[in-house]
């Protein structure tokens, strides 16, 4: 109902709210519960490689453009994602067919090519529509076992099979410069990835980002590479707050800005949450609400994956603040008072 705060209000000294869209939220009642919560909005899917760029050369713009543009005249802003990513990624920018029809990896020049291509006439095309991009998203493997050689801890993905483990940084390189070539552009460039809470992982991150802004440091007065950690945060209930504490606090002591880019917190299954369950939800949110504002200063965004638990893509589990009906869950108020909780 209209008598309720704002997220963004309530947050509004702290951090951009955001969510993640479909076309279909920038409609009606979706798109009036959109705006009264949120400043900022990420597209779900219709900004992925494979949305943009299903074959090679043949940008398709169309629909994330009509998106982007409704978002801005509604008075929100706009998160890119994302550029690089192992999922939502058409084959032929990084592999080929050999003589015997295997798919194996493309050479190292011609998938560079592709990667910087991709990157840098997405960038352009969208300009200075978006306060930041999502360049390099889930490079890191779950619980790596030895952290402190990040190069080993990267998952294989095609672009690394193809590219090797220097693809995060080339990734980056191209990004960046496009913001060189066009300094009114006021961007910030993000590494994105999920289950950041597992503290090997999180140091595996920290490790590769860390790497990579040094040594860009070193060769350009100081300036950062990276400019910021997406931390996707797609928790569940059994998720312990004291570790995605620690992570955040990790990323933090890099000097690069942090956002929650996917928060959801999965509870009950069967798209039922027992009322225990709900509360159990609520106070997991609160805790998590508690602990970003606790280090606002360093937070840009927090964004939730989905508005409604009905459309998440983990809707069996009941991830959000809003119900099937688009109604206020106790999540919701752990969000808008954590400590009451
Ligand atoms: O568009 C087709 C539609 O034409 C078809 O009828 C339908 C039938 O399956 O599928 C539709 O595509 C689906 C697409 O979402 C749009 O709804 C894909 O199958 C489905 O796989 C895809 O899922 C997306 C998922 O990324 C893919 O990995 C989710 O919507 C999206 O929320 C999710 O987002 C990711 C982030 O980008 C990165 N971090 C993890 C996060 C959750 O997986």
């Amino acid at each position: 109902g209209s008598h309720m705060a704002p997220l963004k209000d309530v947050y509004k000294n702290d951090f951009l709210i955001g969510n993640a869209i479909s076309a279909e939220d920038l409609e009606g009642t979706r798109l009036e519960l959109l705006k009264m919560h949120h400043d900022v909005v990420t597209a779900g899917n219709a900004m992925k490689p494979d949305a943009l760029q299903p074959t090679k050369g043949n940008f398709t713009f169309t629909a994330a453009d009509a998106m982007i543009d409704k978002v801005l005249a509604e008075g929100m802003k706009m998160h890119g994602h994302v550029l690089v990513w192992h999922q939502q990624s058409p084959a032929w920018l990084n592999t080929k067919k050999d003589d015997n029809n295997n798919t194996v990896p493309l050479g190292r020049d011609e998938a560079l090519d592709n990667l910087r291509t991709h990157i840098q006439t997405v960038m352009k095309h969208f300009g200075n529509k978006v306060i930041s991009w999502d360049v390099v998203n889930e490079a890191m493997n779950d619980n790596p076992s030895n952290p402190a050689d990040y190069k080993a801890s990267l998952r294989q993905t095609p672009w690394y099979q193809a590219i090797g483990s220097d693809y995060v940084e080339q990734a980056f390189l191209a990004a960046r410069e496009v913001l060189d070539e066009n300094p009114s552009w006021n961007i910030k460039l993000y590494y994105n990835d999920y289950n950041e809470d597992n503290q090997n992982k999180a140091t595996a991150i920290y490790n590769m980002v860390k790497d990579i802004n040094d040594r860009y440091a070193a060769a350009h007065n100081g300036k950062l590479l990276i400019d910021g950690v997406g931390m996707q945060g797609h928790y569940n209930i059994n998720t312990n707050p004291d570790n995605v504490k620690l992570s955040l606090e990790k990323f933090i002591s890099l000097g690069v800005e942090v956002s929650v880019s996917e928060l959801d917190v999965t509870a009950g299954n069967n798209y039922t949450l027992p009322e225990n369950l709900a509360v159990g939800q609520a106070y997991l949110y609160a805790q998590l609400f508690k602990l970003y504002k606790e280090h606002a200063d360093h937070i840009a965004r927090v964004t939730f994956w989905g508005m409604d638990d009905n459309t998440s893509w983990r809707a069996e589990n009941n991830p959000l603040l809003f119900d099937k009906n688009l109604q206020a869950k106790p999540a919701y108020y752990g969000v808008i008072d954590p400590a009451e909780q």
